[in-house]
């Protein structure tokens, strides 16, 4: 089927890129000609394991191109999916002034039939707001039919997520849609879940709120866990055999970040608030994520004690592993508390860099490998569980540090083992 997606983010680059692979004609589009340059020459605008692989092959086959020529692919697609950006305003709401410039670009180009499907992550609503642009700028007279479809995928598996999904969620009141988008998604998977509109909009927020107050919840028993002595991984791992709980998604930490969660959940109290409902239990899952980042630097001030004129080596700097990206990542506001108690800082993280020398600047040292962060530290900072961090060797370590703390805010590295080579070791609820 001939597919259109607005947007080469995370979310369109990864659909575009995906359903080319299953055998649709794709046509991507952004309005950022660099970008659409890039991705041309196979060059992807964000990392993600597979991404660049995965856009070769199928350019390659003639089902994927990328263009920032709009109406063109509006008019040749039966299907146009927008995934254009929605950042939060200075009030936290979601701008959608993407959204309704797309969805009106849509309404002006198209001489047929459309079917409009809403990816990126929107309060509720938004579809009806999209149907009523549709028919407000509509100079050729067309039908369109407009679809919520939200998107599960998370950053650094986002292919695996696309591919195999654990479900698909589609909004529509449209029985002609409705077909449509099973005929797309059939190669993937059939366990999709009908519904109207406004619920798919929901099911994203509450589904991504959900899984924010799961870490929040199990950071509050860590914290408690720390107070009496337990331990988090093994109450965790207790409570996760239970089906009914689920064992993922109960990871200890620093608390979440990215540029999801922390958005997505404040967006869904707004939008309870406007609504006239106070979301209590989310402001609660906020309060525990912020709490939790500054327990941590108090952790690491309560081992070392004084920290100005100390070295320390983070290890880890993206919001999570597999992938660079570090929008509201728990590692900024830590570094940032560390530099402000007078701390040196410096830091190493496989894929994120670039965007940190943009956040940091000159503050901290940006190292290239794993020991030359670690030369000289006083104490190992783990932020973010790269697998390759699992390879340390420490006994190496222990000669290129002055000191022997090491304090992993992912429950990471194997506790016993650290204390056995003489390391001072201290995770997060435990
Ligand atoms: C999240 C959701 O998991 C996806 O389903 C959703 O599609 C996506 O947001 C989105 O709305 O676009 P993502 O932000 O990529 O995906 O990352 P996650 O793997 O969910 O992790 C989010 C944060 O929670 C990370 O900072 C991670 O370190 C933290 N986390 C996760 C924990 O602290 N503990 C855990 O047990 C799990």
């Amino acid at each position: 089927m001939d597919l259109a997606v607005i947007g080469t983010g995370y979310v369109g680059l990864v659909t575009g890129a995906c359903l080319s692979d299953v055998g649709h004609n794709v046509t991507c589009v952004d309005i950022d000609e660099s970008k659409i340059e890039k991705l041309n020459q196979g060059i992807s605008p964000i990392y993600e394991p597979g991404i660049e692989e995965l856009i070769e092959k199928n350019a390659k086959a003639g089902r994927l191109s990328f263009t920032t020529d709009f109406a063109n692919a509006v008019k040749k697609s039966k299907v146009i999916f927008i995934a254009v950006g929605t950042p939060p305003k200075d009030n936290g709401e979601a701008d959608l002034s993407y959204v309704e410039n797309v969805a009106r670009g849509i309404a002006e180009a198209a001489t047929e039939t459309k079917i409009v499907v809403e990816k990126s992550t929107v309060p509720v609503e938004t579809g009806e707001k999209i149907k009523q642009v549709l028919e407000h700028y509509n100079p050729h007279n067309v039908k369109f039919e407009v679809v919520s479809n939200p998107e599960f995928l998370r950053e650094g598996s986002a292919i695996e997520d696309f591919s195999n999904p654990d479900r698909v969620v589609i909004g529509t009141d449209s029985e002609d849609a409705r077909n449509t988008m099973r005929e797309i998604y059939k190669p993937l998977t059939e366990n999709i879940l009908f519904t109207d509109i406004r619920s798919a909009e929901i099911i994203k927020h509450a589904s991504n709120s959900f899984l924010a107050t799961k870490i929040s919840f199990i950071n509050a028993v860590a914290n408690v866990c720390e107070k009496t002595g337990a331990n988090i991984e093994h109450v965790a791992k207790g409570m996760g055999l239970d089906n009914r709980i689920g064992k993922s998604f109960l990871n200890a930490g620093i608390g979440y970040g990215g540029f999801c969660f922390p958005k997505d959940v404040d967006a869904f109290v707004r939008l309870s608030e406007k609504n006239g409902y106070d979301f209590a239990i989310l402001k609660e899952v906020q309060n525990v994520n912020r709490a939790q980042r500054v327990a941590f630097v108090k952790k690491i001030e309560s081992s070392m004690w004084i920290l100005k004129g100390k070295k320390v080596a983070v290890l880890g700097l993206a919001f999570k592993p597999n992938t660079d990206d570090m929008r509201f990542a728990p590692s900024i506001d830590i570094i940032n508390n560390l530099l402000l108690e007078g701390a040196s800082v410096s830091a190493y993280d496989p894929q994120a860099r670039e965007n940190a020398k943009e956040i940091f600047g000159d503050k901290i040292e940006l190292c290239d490998s794993i020991y030359e962060t670690l030369k000289d530290a006083e104490a190992l900072i783990l932020l973010t569980e790269w697998k390759e961090f699992g390879e340390i060797d420490f006994e190496k370590v222990k000669e290129l540090m002055k000191g022997k703390f090491v304090i992993d805010g992912r429950n990471f590295f194997d506790e016993a083992k650290l204390k056995e080579k003489g390391f001072i070791y201290k995770g997060v609820g435990k």
